[in-house]
């Protein structure tokens, strides 16, 4: 699955799964888990400037084997940066970080700065864009985009920009709702990637989940990814243990319409925050 790719809208290739390094502190741990991610087939790897390891993931993927250029790496704008000038810094910021010439994927991380959610940045927004775009133009992000946008901010971006981003990052697993956005994506062919598909791992334990993992002999965690798969997203799981990162990339089965329909009535967000 890990060589399996979509195509975004200005034809540029990604990966079908991605891995995730929210979380995953900056040194040797997010250091090893790149490596062994990339040392096992992940080619899609995601890090922001907020998760404050970008020198480690950067390290890890030019310490790596693989070409430059099979690997697709994405980072994001801190939530706080509503500013061009500040934006334009930030980006260049990044790539000195991964120490990379270009960077595949580089998103504005929130419409809001997180201590904010909900203010109105509408301004601010199409400011840090512009940087966005600019770097898009001068072939250092190969696509741009956002994340955690809901149709009010995106099409803010598609009034007022120039470029209809090429990806919207958001939270999406069994039993959110997102409905109204990934509509909206869909009809602006802005490509979703689903963070948490594991709902942080709170997933895992429903019940649900798991009598359908049972009738396919797989986890309850790759039943979460395969679902995002088949509903044509990017999946992002995240794990620092081998054997998970292994578990979480085998996709060799396809979950049936009927139990498709048994999981999409899972309702409410797991995710615990204390
Ligand atoms: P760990 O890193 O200790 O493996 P999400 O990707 O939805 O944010 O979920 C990430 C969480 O789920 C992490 O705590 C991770 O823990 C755990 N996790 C990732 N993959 C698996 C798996 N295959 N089985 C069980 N837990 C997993």
């Amino acid at each position: 699955m890990t060589n399996e790719f979509y195509t975004l809208r200005n034809d540029v290739k990604i990966p079908k799964i991605g891995f995730g390094t929210w979380q995953i502190e900056a040194g040797k741990k997010a250091y090893n888990a790149v490596k062994t991610a990339i040392k096992n087939g992940y080619r899609h790897i995601d890090t922001a400037q907020g998760y404050q390891n970008e020198a480690s993931v950067g390290k890890a993927i030019r310490d790596s084997d693989v070409k430059r250029e099979d690997i697709f790496v994405t980072s994001k704008l801190e939530s706080h940066i509503k500013t061009y000038d500040e934006a334009k810094e930030a980006f260049n910021k990044t790539l000195e970080e991964l120490g990379l010439d270009y960077i595949d994927l580089f998103i504005i991380h929130a419409p809001w700065p997180w201590n904010e959610m909900g203010k109105d940045c509408s301004e601010g927004n199409v400011q840090v864009y512009k940087a966005l775009e600019e770097a898009y133009e001068a072939g250092k992000a190969r696509a741009i985009g956002v994340s955690n946008f809901e149709p009010k901010h995106l099409q803010n971006i598609i009034d007022n920009n120039d470029i209809v981003p090429h990806v919207n990052q958001i939270g999406y697993f069994i039993g959110l709702d997102q409905s109204e956005t990934i509509e909206f994506c869909d009809k602006n062919e802005i490509f979703i990637e689903a963070y948490s598909p594991l709902g942080i791992g709170y997933l895992l334990d429903n019940e649900v989940i798991q009598n359908v993992a049972k009738n396919y002999d797989k986890s309850a965690a790759q039943i979460c990814i395969k679902y995002l798969l088949q509903k044509g997203v990017t999946p992002l799981p995240k794990s620092v243990h081998e054997h998970r990162m292994i578990e979480n990339a085998q996709m060799d089965f396809d979950i049936s319409e009927t139990d498709m329909k048994l999981l999409d009535k899972i309702e409410g967000d797991p995710r615990r925050w204390d």
